[in-house]
């Protein structure tokens, strides 16, 4: 059997360790603060803007919503992401994805100034991270790698392999773990590549970012690695009282046995993704006032 790396507990040790900072960073007149920007009313997206001030509360950060109508135009959303980005007492911006159709997701993430981008998603972080220097890190990339940090897992040489190319998880994954620093050898596979449980099954570490409910199955995964599952896919469970039930990229209850460190769906890299998102945030508020980074 496998150990459990559980999202849940790291992610609340981070979010204590951020309240502790908070408080310090209170007592020298600084007050963290993110802009939420939400627009239209999807409810996934309702969920998880909600869950981010929730957790902005609980760790003592300021948020301060901004609900903006479907209808909203472009140049409505981008005037008001100026305006945050002129406003000293914001240090971080977030704008809900996805947006309502008709409005241009990369033009909102470029008018949003890289010093206040703590979803790590401008191309100038983005540039940072393949130049060895991070500064802000997209969360659920940074929530996988604190996962294998605070496991212990050294990633050092190690053969790495993450399945799944998207600027938001595959391709920053891939590029920080081949970093100094985290110096694993990384493969990264997407849909063309050929014989994939050949190439997964030689992974000490594999990472699954694909977005297909239990794809990766015993038979793709060598003995002893270490199973990080970024997936998160709703399947039908007539079991439920929902009649459905979160499952992950990765056929947990096969894997399990064969892996020596698996994470679980939900209560994995899905809690992580929104304490990264608070670790930016702090970040953002600090370096905007001259202080060094935390240590986390
Ligand atoms: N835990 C969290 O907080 C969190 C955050 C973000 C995303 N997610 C979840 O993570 C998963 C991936 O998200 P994403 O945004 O990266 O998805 P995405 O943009 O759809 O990218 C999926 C990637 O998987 C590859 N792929 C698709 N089918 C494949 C196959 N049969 N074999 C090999 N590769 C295949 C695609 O290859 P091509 O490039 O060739 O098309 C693509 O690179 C989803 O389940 C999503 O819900 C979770």
């Amino acid at each position: 059997m496998s150990e459990l790396i559980s999202g849940k507990i790291i992610s609340a040790q981070i979010n204590d360790e951020l309240r502790q900072e908070v408080d310090l960073l209170k007592a020298k007149g600084i007050e963290p603060c993110l802009a939420v920007v939400l627009v239209g009313e999807d409810p996934a997206s309702e969920v998880y803007v909600r869950n981010k001030k929730r957790t902005c509360e609980e760790i003592g950060i300021k948020s301060i919503g901004h609900n903006l109508s479907k209808t909203t135009t472009q140049k409505e959303l981008e005037t008001l992401i100026s305006t945050l980005n002129d406003d000293p007492a914001v240090h971080g911006i977030l704008c809900q994805f996805p947006l309502p159709e008709g409005l241009d997701e990369t033009s909102v993430i470029l008018t949003i100034s890289p010093e206040k981008d703590v979803d790590g998603l401008h191309p100038f972080n983005a540039g940072l991270i393949a130049m060895g220097k991070p500064r802000f890190i997209s969360c659920t990339p940074y929530g996988v790698l604190q996962m294998l940090k605070r496991s212990s897992i050294s990633t050092s040489g190690k053969n790495a392999v993450v399945l799944g190319r998207s600027n938001l998880v595959g391709r920053p994954i891939a590029t920080l773990l081949s970093s100094k620093g985290w110096d694993a050898t990384v493969t990264v596979c997407h849909s063309r590549t050929d014989d994939l449980a050949e190439v997964t099954s030689q992974a000490d570490i594999l990472i699954a970012a694909i977005g297909i409910p239990q794809f990766v199955t015993e038979k793709m995964v060598k003995k002893g690695a270490v199973v990080i599952d970024v997936g998160i896919n709703r399947i039908d469970d007539p079991s439920k009282a929902k009649g459905s039930r979160l499952v992950g990229d990765v056929f947990f209850e096969e894997v399990e046995a064969k892996a020596a460190f698996i994470t679980p769906v939900p209560g994995g890299v899905g809690p992580m993704t929104i304490a990264m998102l608070m670790v930016n945030t702090v970040n953002a508020a600090r370096w905007q006032n001259g202080l060094a980074e935390l240590n986390i």
